[in-house]
């Protein structure tokens, strides 16, 4: 059950698609105070708190404060705040376990056991604002059994139906900030190809683009990009380029023309667009939150679709800022008091943080406006819809311009809503153990909030990879919907074929090999408005041990994975919540299997090894071979290959699949029952 409040004078988010009326009576569970800047609940010892969306730290949120505020930060360290999303979805499960909404644009902010382990206190900047309250229609039954995933169903059902990519968007994409030209994308494809490591997309970083300008192409280092993208195609490589959100000030840039001849741009206070910096220089944003905008924004996407592009990446849409235009003359102004003066503690860090802190400045945010339905809205009362807004324009052209073909689209910045239209990578991390395990603890948030596809740079994006670091970051990498090796400028190689390539195609094999079953379970959450990575709490509601188990994670129905986030591990120590059927892979054709007791094991976990365990009566389709891309991947069901842990007489599995491209998905007519007998036979009905 689902009930809303509303506090203040909301704004319309869109981020809901089914209308409620909204309540009269004071909102359950919470204390109100401050006129509705405030609201908290005492948490009791036990209780723990899930959601966010991606942001830092662990899969219950407990003993840490977030922000909503998107932000432009590589940095994600554990003292961090907020991230590039705002994912104001939380879900309590304590005594009592109810899901929590809270839609509005503007900053909030979560203190969960921050001041006090056993308090929440959620403050908001501007007090208006829709409150969501959900509840599991079974509870009080059974000691809360079974609550959290119930209430995440109707908190999707809520907010509409997760985006789904074309099916080659699930092989492995290759991506680096420093490919220059075709030559280079040619080479990369050449060594992958050469190596045996399958690839299904090269990704092309703002080095494509003309200036750095969005919907160009550099003519010289792609001399012709239509001819240069059907060459791929026919290697079954599809590119895919990035979107930036500024659009280059430059006389005779057409989309610029267009944005200034129609005021399309965020103004500043005096009426004239306002002046940031980005990549290209001086840029303006688009206004996406104005629908019009939108419209013709979205529309300049075709320039790309019309060259055979099929997928687009949108970055630096909180919006991220270098600079803004006035606040450069300031701070050059400023910088003149400091030129003679001797520099002691004081002078010598504000100087410092005068210029370390020209970039991402609240007071920038809040210097331009959109026009958003009619009113003028000032920017930081509505950051958090930006990135969602101008991937929502995206995705509405995509609707429009390619009804029958689904087009791959992810972007940096979002709030809930924008999980409709695209997915979203999880931004610049670095190439740190801790960046596996957080990535892992991100898609179970990521999931709860209807980010389906969602993945993070593999290897890590900044400072340099290791072999070692590579081959475990892909053994969690085959699990994640978007799968994708993406670095930094100036960071050490870390393509797949860089360091242990017999390993790593073995290793992205793997993904390959389960594709039957990653695609089916993908569609049926999304279809069904339920959750691909979940906390194992999700499944085992019961289970004390499991509420508080962060490094393991259930993918889909039937497997629970546990992968190594360690420095020089050799293996882990996993917690079975069942009896489970271990499969201990190498290469698709070189495993084995064990059955494994309910309780506590420590498993030796080699470097190149992939460990997933089988529920019981649980059922894995795969295809084995000899694959090298999504489009030449062989049937699951000519092949009839399962991983299976069946000991009853037999068990089912209802395998979705499809055409992978059109927007058909009628479940009835694409649902194929699996059945595995005590003897292994498969039948497929
Ligand atoms: C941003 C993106 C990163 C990209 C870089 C250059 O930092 O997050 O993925 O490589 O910009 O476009």
């Amino acid at each position: 059950m689902i009930r809303k409040y509303a506090v203040g004078s909301p704004l319309e988010t869109y981020a809901v698609v089914e209308k409620l009326e909204t309540q009269t009576c004071e909102i359950p569970y919470l204390k109100m105070e401050d006129d509705g800047k405030k609201l908290s609940m005492q948490l009791d010892p036990d209780a723990v708190v899930y959601g966010l969306g991606e942001q830092v730290r662990g899969i219950n949120k407990r003993g840490w404060i977030y922000v909503s505020d998107n932000a432009d930060d590589p940095n994600h360290t554990e003292g961090k705040h907020a991230l590039y999303g705002a994912h104001n979805f939380l879900l309590i499960d304590g005594t009592v376990t109810f899901g929590l909404f809270l839609d509005t644009p503007g900053k909030v902010t979560f203190d969960i056991g921050y001041t006090s382990y056993d308090q929440m206190i959620i403050t908001f900047e501007n007090p208006d604002y829709d409150c969501y309250v959900i509840e599991a229609d079974a509870q009080n039954e059974k000691a809360n059994a079974g609550c959290a995933m119930q209430i995440v169903h109707e908190f999707r059902g809520l907010i509409g139906r997760s985006y789904i990519p074309p099916k080659w968007a699930f092989g492995f994409g290759q991506s680096r900030w420093g490919y220059k030209n075709s030559t280079d994308i040619r080479e990369i494809v050449k060594q992958y190809r050469e190596h045996n490591i399958p690839l299904d997309s090269v990704y092309l970083d703002i080095d494509y683009m003309d200036h750095f300008k969005d919907f160009t192409i550099d003519g010289q280092a792609f001399p012709d990009f239509p001819e240069f993208v059907r060459e791929m195609k026919k290697e079954q490589i599809h590119l895919v380029p990035i979107i930036d959100a500024g659009v280059k000030i430059e006389k005779g840039y057409p989309v610029y023309e267009e944005g200034m001849a129609n005021g399309y741009f965020c103004k500043g206070e005096d009426g004239k667009p306002f002046t940031a910096a980005v990549w290209p220089g001086k840029v303006h944003f688009p206004d996406v939150l104005n629908e019009e905008v939108r419209q013709w924004f979205g529309n300049w996407y075709k320039v790309l679709l019309n060259q055979g592009i099929e997928g687009f990446w949108n970055d630096m849409n909180e919006p991220a800022i270098f600079y803004s235009e006035q606040h450069l003359k300031e701070v050059f102004e400023q910088l003149e008091d400091y030129r003679d003066k001797e520099l002691d503690i004081w002078s010598f860090f504000e100087l410092k943080n005068l210029i370390g802190g020209i970039d991402n400045r609240a007071e920038d945010y809040a210097s331009f406006y959109h026009n958003y339905e009619g009113q003028k809205i000032r920017h930081d009362l509505v950051h958090n819809l930006y990135g969602y807004n101008m991937t929502k324009a995206a995705g509405e052209a995509f609707e429009r311009l390619s009804p029958d073909k689904r087009v791959l689209l992810f972007s940096r910045a979002s709030y809930i809503g924008m999980h409709r239209y695209g997915g979203i990578w999880t931004g610049d991390n670095q190439s740190w153990w801790s960046h596996i395990a957080l990535s892992m603890k991100q898609m179970a948030g990521l999931n709860m909030c209807g980010f389906l596809y969602s993945g993070s740079d593999i290897g890590g994006f900044g400072s340099d990879c290791t072999p070692d670091l590579l081959l475990r970051w892909l053994e969690f990498g085959i699990f994640t919907p978007l799968m994708r090796n993406h670095a930094a400028l100036g960071t050490r190689s870390q393509e797949a074929f860089c360091f242990d390539r017999k390993e790593a195609a073995d290793l992205i094999g793997l993904r390959y090999m389960l594709l039957p079953y990653i695609y089916s379970e993908y569609m049926k959450a999304a279809l069904n408005d339920t959750m691909y990575f979940r906390p194992l709490a999700f499944d085992y509601p019961d289970n004390v041990r499991a509420r508080h188990i962060e490094d393991q994670l259930c993918v889909g129905e039937s497997i629970m994975i546990a992968p190594v986030c360690e420095q020089n591990a050799v293996g882990r120590n996993v917690y079975l919540p069942e009896e489970m059927k271990l499969y201990r892979f190498r290469s698709m054709a070189d495993f084995d299997t064990e059955v494994l007791a309910e309780g506590d094991h420590y498993l030796r976990v080699n470097l190149h090894e992939v460990l997933i365990f089988v529920k019981p009566e649980h059922i894995v389709p795969i295809v084995t071979g000899q694959i090298m891309n999504v489009e030449e991947e062989p049937s699951f069901a000519d092949q009839c290959k399962v991983l299976s842990f069946v000991e009853k007489d037999s068990a089912s599995y209802r395998w979705y699949d499809d055409d992978g491209y059109t927007r058909n998905y009628d479940m009835e007519k694409r649902m194929r029952t699996v059945t595995v007998d005590h003897s292994g036979k498969v039948t497929i009905v």
